[in-house]
């Protein structure tokens, strides 16, 4: 994934800047893995521009009310990259909530966005429109101040930071679409037209990542109960375990060994590619041509994933037992955003009349 050439002026005078959330509700899985954790920490390995990424804490409070949960998450997110190879020195890896001025952003461009740009964020329209369908619901049932304003906090992530690109699921690119209309809001009522204060972020898609299908056949998520853990669900069962029972249980069809079968309708040769060479993948077709037994292909398919996540389990596991050296990281972390984050905010507020009426030595 590499950075595009801008064809926005204000982000063209600007290094680029590559910033990303990852929402910390749930327990990483493959999907996960393959979709976003891998790509992510390949594309910052394989380039020079400027990285941040954060836990969007704030973020899973929306969908997230269990606190143990939103805990636990925010631990088990932050070993899984730092794991995966997410160097903290190259990348500035950071908690959202540890960054106080981010939500004080959040307010302010909420001051300065109108209500009817929310009223179409898809997120909110699909919960409105199921609420439509249901007989006896008011529009609004269950509907969050914290979902209906969820763009604005994550403009005031990305708009912070003056992040250039910033690397997002399709569904996400409307909120990216978003902060570009919030920052130009911004930027005409406020500042000069040569000095704005906000660079207009654009979203960076990635159309080769891909959507790995679970166990039962759809999509993997976890709102289907369908996904592979990537290193174990509970530190109190072995993730090499949990990884092989979990595959063991993709659903197949009842076709017996011996009998040929078709790569193209298996989940098994869909996540084997996602861990092999075409030459592997050419052979496994090959085998599944020849008649696998189910129960090779999915020996198969353990081994190929686990010699790829083996050597991030154990790193992962001793993160996970020393949560001072992850809250160590997060801090130091922390410690370089907020440099940033206070220098634009105290330019947030000048630019918006809150300052001191007068010096005080
Ligand atoms: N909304 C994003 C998601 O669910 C996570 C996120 C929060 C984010 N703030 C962000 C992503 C800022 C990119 C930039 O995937």
């Amino acid at each position: 994934m590499t950075a595009p050439q801008s064809t926005n002026p204000a982000a063209a005078q600007q290094p680029t800047r590559i910033l990303t959330g990852i929402t910390t509700s749930g327990i990483p899985h493959l999907g996960n893995y393959v979709g976003a954790i891998r790509p992510a920490i390949a594309s910052i390995a394989n380039s020079t521009h400027d990285a941040y990424f954060f836990l969007a804490d704030l973020h899973a409070l929306i969908k997230c009310h269990d606190p143990d949960a939103v805990h636990a998450s925010t631990k088990a997110i932050a070993a899984t990259w730092l794991a995966c190879g997410l160097d903290p020195e190259r990348v500035v890896f950071y908690r959202q909530s540890d960054i106080a001025e981010i939500p004080e952003l959040s307010w302010v461009l909420s001051c300065n966005c109108a209500k009817g740009l929310m009223n179409r964020a898809h997120a909110y329209k699909a919960a409105v429109d199921a609420n439509l369908a249901t007989p006896d619901t008011d529009p609004d049932f269950g509907i969050s101040m914290g979902l209906f304003g969820y763009p604005v906090l994550m403009a005031a992530d990305i708009l912070m930071f003056n992040a250039t690109h910033v690397p997002v699921g399709k569904d996400q690119i409307q909120h990216i679409e978003m902060a570009r209309d919030i920052a130009g809001t911004f930027n005409f009522r406020y500042c000069a037209a040569d000095k704005p204060l906000f660079v207009l972020p654009e979203a960076l898609v990635d159309e080769d990542t891909p959507l790995l299908t679970g166990l039962d056949g759809r999509k993997m998520s976890k709102s289907y109960g369908n996904t592979i853990p990537l290193f174990g669900d509970n530190p109190q069962v072995d993730g090499e375990r949990a990884l092989k029972k979990a595959i063991m249980r993709i659903v197949t069809n009842s076709q017996l060994p011996e009998e040929p079968k078709n790569p193209d309708e298996s989940t098994i040769f869909e996540i084997y590619k996602a861990f092999s060479t075409p030459a592997e993948q050419a052979a496994m077709r090959a085998r599944f041509e020849q008649g696998i037994g189910w129960g090779e292909a999915k020996e198969a398919l353990f081994d190929k994933i686990n010699a790829e996540i083996a050597p991030f389990r154990q790193r992962y596991n001793a993160l996970m037992a020393n949560p001072k050296e992850l809250e160590q990281i997060l801090q130091q972390g922390a410690d370089k955003a907020r440099r940033e984050s206070r220098k634009r905010m105290d330019k947030v507020r000048k630019a918006v009349g809150i300052k001191p009426l007068a010096k005080l030595k």
